[in-house]
């Protein structure tokens, strides 16, 4: 199997893809032919993915909407190897990833989560919990060998927030807001050179106005870091604002999506519409 832990391999990939100048049809994730059933063999059995197929372009900003068990979370949760497919490939950056292990993939591809409290340690501080990240390819070590050049670094780091989060180094993590932890997650996932952000509804658990700036920060670090990202939303707001791609799934499957100039004449009107259609094809009355 390919593996992406060579990174001698995957520069030079990088390098004749820009020598033959389709870098920009170059795609970051790649879905081939997914099949996931989950339960199988018993009354409970759910063919959630049937040849599901879905590329994202790198650099692309991806927004994903969907009703509920339309199967966003399974299919970021595919991604990360969490679950395992049943058939089918995944792609990223060209380099079959499916057989490899989840911890391997979180090399490569950040993840945060809708619960502010799953990206960051409570008890630790911001500077252990930023050190303990940036430890993570290394050997796992905490706070002590961290050097000066590399707290500077951390608090430039948290200075692009916005939040006065670089003059908090010693401050506690479980003392922040949500926002603050969700933001300071953010900056953890994408602290270490990744190839795909994951956001599984990353700003649902906050205020509306929390909500907006993590948005807005979020919109800021990836434009920055050039890093392709899939975030689920149930914001339609921030689904229409966002991004460069808007996707809606249903059952399993991609039922709408809109891109470029036409994604910024879809309206929430429309995708409102669109989820009364899917719900009336479901059987439910309006
Ligand atoms: N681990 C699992 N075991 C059994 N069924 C699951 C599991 N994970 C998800 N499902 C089912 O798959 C469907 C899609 O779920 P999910 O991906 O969480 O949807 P979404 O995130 O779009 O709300 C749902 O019907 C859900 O019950
Ligand atoms: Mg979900």
């Amino acid at each position: 199997m390919d593996s992406l832990d060579n990174k001698k391999d995957i520069n030079i990939e990088e390098k004749t893809d820009k020598k033959i100048g389709n870098k920009i049809n170059k795609k970051t994730v790649e879905f081939s032919h997914i099949y996931k059933t989950f339960n199988p063999g018993t009354v409970n059995e759910q063919d959630l993915f049937t040849d599901f197929n879905l590329s994202l372009k790198e650099d692309s900003f991806n927004s994903v909407v969907g009703s509920n068990g339309s199967g966003k979370t399974t299919m970021l949760n595919l991604l990360c190897g969490s679950i395992p497919i049943d058939s089918g490939d995944i792609l990223i950056d060209g380099k079959n990833i499916t057989k490899m292990k989840e911890h391997r993939r979180s090399r490569f591809i950040g993840r945060v989560y809708q619960d502010p409290a799953m990206g960051t340690c409570p008890g630790l501080t911001i500077l252990e919990n930023m050190s303990l990240s940036d430890n993570k390819e290394r050997k796992y070590t905490l706070a002590p060998g961290i050097d000066k050049k590399r707290v500077d670094y951390f608090r430039d780091e948290l200075s692009l927030l916005g939040m006065g989060l670089e003059d908090k180094l010693q401050v506690k993590v479980g003392t922040l807001s949500g926002g603050q932890r969700q933001a300071l997650s953010l900056l953890i996932a994408t602290m270490s050179p990744i190839k795909l952000l994951i956001l599984d509804e990353h700003t649902a658990a906050l205020d509306p106005k929390s909500s907006e700036l993590v948005m807005d920060l979020t919109q800021r670090v990836i434009s920055e870091k050039h890093i392709t990202t899939i975030m689920v939303t149930h914001n339609l707001k921030f689904a229409v604002s966002y991004g460069d791609r808007l996707l809606m799934m249903h059952r399993g499957d991609v039922v709408f999506e809109a891109s470029g100039e036409d994604k910024n004449n879809v309206s929430i009107k429309d995708l409102t519409d669109r989820f009364d259609e899917i719900s009336i094809e479901d059987g439910n009355t309006l």
